[in-house]
C-alpha cells in the first residue's frame, strides 16, 4: 500500500515538475520565430533573473545587452516569461515615440485590476481613448502660466530648505533623504495644497508614507516583479501595490482637500482645482472623485522621487568639480541680483543650472527605461519587422543616452554639451512624443530652484562617506547610488538676501 502511494505522490510530484518545466520553457522560441535577434532566456526569470536576486540592477543588464547587441536596431528580450522588443537604434525609437505614435499609444500596464487597486487608474497607466482625455485635462496644469502662478509656492519649499540645511548641515548630510523633503513639500502644496511639513520635521506623516510608497527591500522587489510579470499570481495572493495605511493615507488627504474645497468654495493655482472644475462642468469625461484622488497620487508618485533623485545626483557632481561649481554660483548670483530674487524670471534665466540639470538627466536618469505597447499592427518604423497588436516595446534611456554615437565621451559630466540644446537628439531623459512627460518644466524648475538656493549659500564637497563612483542600486527601479549620496554643505556668506 505504502508503495502504491509512494508512486503515486512521485507521480503527481513529476506531472508538477512537467508542468512547471513546460510553464517556464513555454515562448522562449517566440523570438526566434519572429526572425528577431534575441537573448536566450532563462526558465521563469528570462534575461532578468540577476536583478531578480539584486546582484545586478536593471539599467545594467539593459546596458550589457545594448553594447552587446550594438549593431542591431533592436533585440528579442524576455522578462520573466514576457517577450519584449527592445529598441536600440534612435531613428527607430524617435518613429515610435512621436511620428508612428497612433500604433503605440499606451505603455505597457503595471496593473489593470483598477477595481482592487482604484490608485492605479492613473494617467500613466491608462490607455486608449480614457488616457487621451486625461492626459487633454492635466496638461494646462503645466502651462507656463500655471507654472509661473505656481513658482512663488516651489520658492517658499526652495527657501525653507536652505534654512533647514543651515540648521542640519554641521556634520555630512543624508542628500536623497533632504531632497525628499523638499520635493515632498513643493508636490504636496503645488499639486493639492497640502503643507506636508516634511521640510521641517523629518518625522511628518505625509514623509513617511510617502517613502514608504518608494521603499525597496527584498520583499517590495519580489512583489513588484510578481505584479508585474505575474500579475494572475498576484491577485491570487491578494497582494497590493502599496501598504493599505499609504493608500488610505493619501486617499483621505485628497477627500479632506476636496470636501474644504467645496465646503468653503475655496479656489487655488493646483492640479487638483483643474480636475475639480472639470468634474462641475458638463463634459462627456466623468470625472469622478476616485479619478481626481489616483491622478493627484500619480503626480506625487512621478514627480517626487524622481525630482529628489536628479537634485541629489546633480549635487553629487557638482561636489566633485568646484571649478563648475563657482561658475553656476557666479550664475545665480547674478541673475537674483538682476530680477531682484530667486523668482520665476531669474530661475528661468540661469542657463548653465539648466544644462546642468539636462546633463544630470543625461547621465543619471531617474527613469532609466520607458515601454510602448503596440496598439496597430503594421511594420516597426524604419525595419521590415511586422508588429502584431500587445506586442510590448522597450525604449533604453539610459543606455541610450550613454552612447558615445549620440554624446561623446559619454562617462564624462559636462554641462556644455547642452549649451546649443537643451534637448539634443538622444536625450530622453522625459521620454518624447504625446506621452512624454508631463511635468518636464514643473520638475526642472523644482530641481533649478532647488539646485538655486542651496548653492547661493553653502560651497558642497565630498564627505568620508561620498562613493567615488556611482554604483547602481539593484534593489531600486529607480536609478540610485548603492551607497547613498552623502555630502559635506559649507555655510559660505550670502551674496544676497533675497536668495
Ligand atoms: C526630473 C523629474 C522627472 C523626470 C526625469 C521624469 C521622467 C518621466 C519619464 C521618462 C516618463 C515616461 C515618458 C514616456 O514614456 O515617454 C514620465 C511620465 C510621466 N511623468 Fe514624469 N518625470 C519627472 C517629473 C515629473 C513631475 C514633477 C510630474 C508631475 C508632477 C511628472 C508626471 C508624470 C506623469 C503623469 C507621467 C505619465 C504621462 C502619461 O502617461 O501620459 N513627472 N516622466
Amino acid at each position: 500500500m505504502s508503495f502504491v502511494l509512494f508512486v503515486l505522490v512521485f507521480f503527481v510530484f513529476l506531472v508538477f515538475l512537467l508542468l512547471l518545466f513546460h510553464y517556464g520553457t513555454n515562448g522562449r522560441k517566440y523570438w526566434l520565430h519572429r526572425r528577431v535577434p534575441y537573448r536566450e532566456p532563462c526558465p521563469i526569470f528570462g534575461n532578468f533573473g540577476a536583478t531578480l536576486t539584486l546582484r545586478r540592477s536593471y539599467p545594467e543588464m539593459l546596458q550589457y545587452f545594448y553594447e552587446k547587441y550594438k549593431d542591431e536596431k533592436f533585440l528579442g528580450i524576455f522578462q520573466a516569461r514576457r517577450p519584449t522588443l527592445m529598441v536600440m537604434d534612435l531613428d527607430v525609437v524617435k518613429s515610435i515615440l512621436t511620428k508612428d505614435f497612433s500604433s503605440f499609444s499606451d505603455r505597457i500596464s503595471v496593473s489593470t485590476d483598477t477595481q482592487r487597486e482604484p490608485l492605479l487608474r492613473n494617467l500613466a497607466n491608462m490607455s486608449g481613448v480614457e488616457w487621451r482625455a486625461m492626459r487633454h485635462i492635466v496638461t494646462p496644469s503645466f502651462s507656463p502660466a500655471m507654472m509661473k502662478a505656481m513658482f512663488p509656492l516651489i520658492a517658499d519649499c526652495a527657501h525653507e530648505l536652505k534654512e533647514i540645511l543651515l540648521e542640519e548641515s554641521t556634520h555630512e548630510v543624508d542628500v536623497p533623504n533632504m531632497m525628499s523633503r523638499y520635493t515632498t513639500d513643493v508636490i504636496g502644496s503645488c499639486a493639492f495644497g497640502v503643507n506636508p511639513g516634511s521640510i521641517k520635521n523629518s518625522e511628518s506623516p505625509f514623509l513617511k508614507m510617502s517613502k514608504k510608497m518608494f521603499r525597496a527591500d527584498r520583499t517590495t522587489v519580489l512583489k513588484r516583479y510578481c505584479r508585474t510579470f505575474f500579475p494572475r499570481l498576484f491577485k491570487f495572493l491578494n497582494l497590493r501595490t502599496y501598504s493599505p495605511d499609504v493608500e488610505t493615507f493619501f486617499t483621505s488627504i485628497i477627500k479632506q482637500v476636496l470636501t474644504e474645497r467645496r465646503e468653503t468654495g475655496k479656489v487655488r493655482n493646483d492640479f487638483l482645482q483643474l480636475m475639480l472644475n472639470v468634474q462641475k462642468t458638463e463634459t462627456k469625461f466623468h470625472m469622478t472623485d476616485e479619478l481626481i484622488t489616483s491622478n493627484s497620487f500619480i503626480f506625487m508618485l512621478a514627480g517626487l522621487e524622481t525630482s529628489a533623485t536628479t537634485l541629489s545626483f546633480c549635487l553629487y557632481q557638482l561636489a566633485k568639480d568646484e571649478h563648475l561649481q563657482s561658475e553656476l554660483r557666479a550664475e545665480i548670483n547674478e541673475c537674483v541680483r538682476r530680477h531682484g530674487g530667486l523668482n520665476y524670471e531669474a530661475v528661468s534665466a540661469m542657463r548653465l543650472v539648466a544644462q546642468s540639470v539636462q546633463e544630470t538627466l543625461r547621465l543619471h536618469p531617474p527613469t532609466p527605461m520607458t515601454t510602448r505597447l503596440c496598439t496597430a499592427a503594421g511594420t516597426l518604423p524604419s525595419t521590415d519587422l511586422a508588429l502584431r497588436v500587445k506586442d510590448n516595446v522597450l525604449i533604453p534611456i539610459y543606455c541610450i543616452q550613454r552612447d558615445p554615437d549620440h554624446f561623446p565621451d559619454p562617462d564624462k559630466f559636462d554641462p556644455h554639451r547642452f549649451s546649443e540644446d537643451l534637448y539634443p537628439p538622444g536625450f530622453l531623459a522625459f521620454g518624447e512624443g504625446p506621452r512624454s512627460c508631463p511635468g518636464v518644466r514643473f520638475g526642472q524648475l523644482m530641481v533649478a530652484a532647488g539646485l538655486a538656493a542651496v548653492l547661493g549659500r553653502f560651497a558642497v564637497g565630498p564627505s568620508a562617506r561620498t562613493t567615488p563612483r556611482v554604483q547602481h542600486d539593484p534593489r531600486s527601479f529607480m536609478l540610485k547610488n548603492k551607497g547613498g549620496i552623502w555630502l559635506h554643505f559649507q555655510p559660505i556668506q550670502e551674496r544676497f538676501s533675497e536668495l
